[in-house]
């Protein structure tokens, strides 16, 4: 390759960052703890909601608190796609319209990802070090995710789900 065509493409891509700048992808800044939020269906004690927050919700909620570098592309997009494949995955926003089946499926979900330490994303916790779990936040949120697993696992097989919330049992939706 000569020189000359290097540089054109070197001007070419220069360009394209510079064009770019000007589409910002629509951002998620909801409310992350609204009528349907998980504290609405679930007991999610004080501290368990605080390490949610803190280390989850970025990803996993209607409101992502975003970095200065959220406004440069390409790294915008690449955070949005986090967001909304979080999100996809598992919205605690949203957790109350989960069927009862889906929010067990999710405890399991989360003790999975907690003991093989994929979560909060590596990727995200190299620039957010505060968002890292340490020892006791992570056994905090691992009990309580297991035992609510355990707990639904126990009343699927009698058919109701224990709502320690509100002190009522609740049927089974499917
Ligand atoms: C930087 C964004 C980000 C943060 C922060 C984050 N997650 Fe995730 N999470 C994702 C993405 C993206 C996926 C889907 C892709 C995957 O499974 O890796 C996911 C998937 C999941 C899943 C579903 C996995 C499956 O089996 O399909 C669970 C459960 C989960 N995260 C829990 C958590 C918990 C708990 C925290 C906080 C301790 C957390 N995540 C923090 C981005 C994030």
């Amino acid at each position: 390759m000569n020189s000359s065509l290097l540089k054109k493409i070197a001007v070419l891509l220069a360009a394209i960052l510079v064009l770019i700048q000007f589409i910002q992808p629509e951002r998620n800044t909801g409310l992350a703890l609204g009528e349907n939020d998980i504290a609405h269906t679930v007991v999610v004690p004080a501290n368990v909601q605080e390490i949610l927050s803190n280390s989850c919700f970025d990803c996993h909620s209607n409101a992502t608190q975003y970095p200065w570098y959220a406004s440069i592309q390409p790294l915008g997009f690449w955070l949005k796609d986090h967001v909304d494949e979080g999100k996809y995955e598992l919205n605690f926003s949203e957790f109350k319209t989960y069927t009862e089946k889906r929010k067990t499926k999710k405890f399991k979900e989360i003790v999975a990802e907690l003991e093989e330490d994929e979560m909060p994303l590596a990727s995200y916790t190299w620039v957010h070090k505060n968002t890292v779990l340490s020892p006791e936040q992570k056994a905090t949120l691992l009990a309580w995710a297991k035992r609510n697993y355990e707990l639904r696992m126990k009343h699927a097989e009698l058919k109701v789900i224990p709502n320690e919330w509100c002190g009522k049992y609740k049927p089974l939706e499917d």
